[in-house]
């Protein structure tokens, strides 16, 4: 061990995030926060300090980690913000929605008076991950997760140059046994300079590796 500080503060997000229409529905995605769970379980095991900013899932919070739930992807960009500053490692393992609509319907949306092809405004949310890029200081990793359907090494390849960051964890989701929903999964781990395979295990296991891989880089 060459780093003085006992243990390392994580800051880890999880799951997907909801964007209300109106107050009885809403835009989202098919993250089941499995994977963020499980690395701030891991982290937590391997006696580190961990924030964990999660939106909802079925999940129960890890042991003595500190959880902020969220909903939208805006109330994650205020909690990651809020938090960074003081972190080692950050590792943004959220499928943020990358657009909400435009405006929140106070009342219930009702289809009378609609037409037929009835369309619903989006604007974007901001991008978390590329701003934790800008803002991040030399002496913290940034990790993102690059969830691809196809083409995967490359295009994340692209979103750790895209995002200024250090590591970023790939892995293909149209696989049903490795995908957003299942226990396990594989993934490459790609930083600017090298790349890792790690085969097919169950998350928790991934995680811990995941995990131990970059505490390794910062000393311990
Ligand atoms: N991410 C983020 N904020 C967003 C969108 C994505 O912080 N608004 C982060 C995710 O948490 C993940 C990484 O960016 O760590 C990549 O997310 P992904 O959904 O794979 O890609 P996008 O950058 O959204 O690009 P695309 O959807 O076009 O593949």
């Amino acid at each position: 061990m060459n780093n003085p500080q006992k243990r390392l503060r994580f800051l880890i997000t999880a799951g997907p995030t909801v964007e209300p229409i109106d107050p009885v529905r809403f835009l989202s995605n098919r993250s089941s926060g499995k994977m963020g769970f499980a690395l701030a379980n891991q982290a937590k095991k391997l006696g580190h300090e961990v924030i964990l900013v999660a939106g909802p899932t079925q999940l129960k919070a890890p042991k003595n980690v500190n959880l902020i739930s969220i909903q939208t992807a805006l109330e994650m960009h205020d909690q990651v913000l809020k938090n960074f500053v003081h972190a080692d490692i950050i590792i943004k393992a959220a499928a943020v929605c990358d657009f909400r609509p435009q405006n929140f319907q106070a009342q219930k949306i009702k289809k009378e008076g609609i037409a037929e092809n009835w369309q619903l405004n989006l604007v974007r949310n901001p991008d978390i991950l590329a701003k934790l890029g800008q803002l991040k200081q030399k002496q913290q990793l940034l990790v993102g997760f690059a969830a691809e359907s196809e083409d995967i090494k490359q295009n994340a390849t692209k979103k750790l140059a895209a995002k200024n960051l250090d590591w970023i964890v790939a892995n293909d989701i149209s696989q049903s046994q490795t995908g957003f929903q299942a226990d396990e999964n594989e993934a490459w781990l790609i930083g600017p300079n090298e790349e890792l395979f790690l085969p097919r295990t169950s998350k928790e296991n991934l995680a811990k590796q995941i995990v131990q891989f970059l505490a390794k880089q910062k000393g311990f």
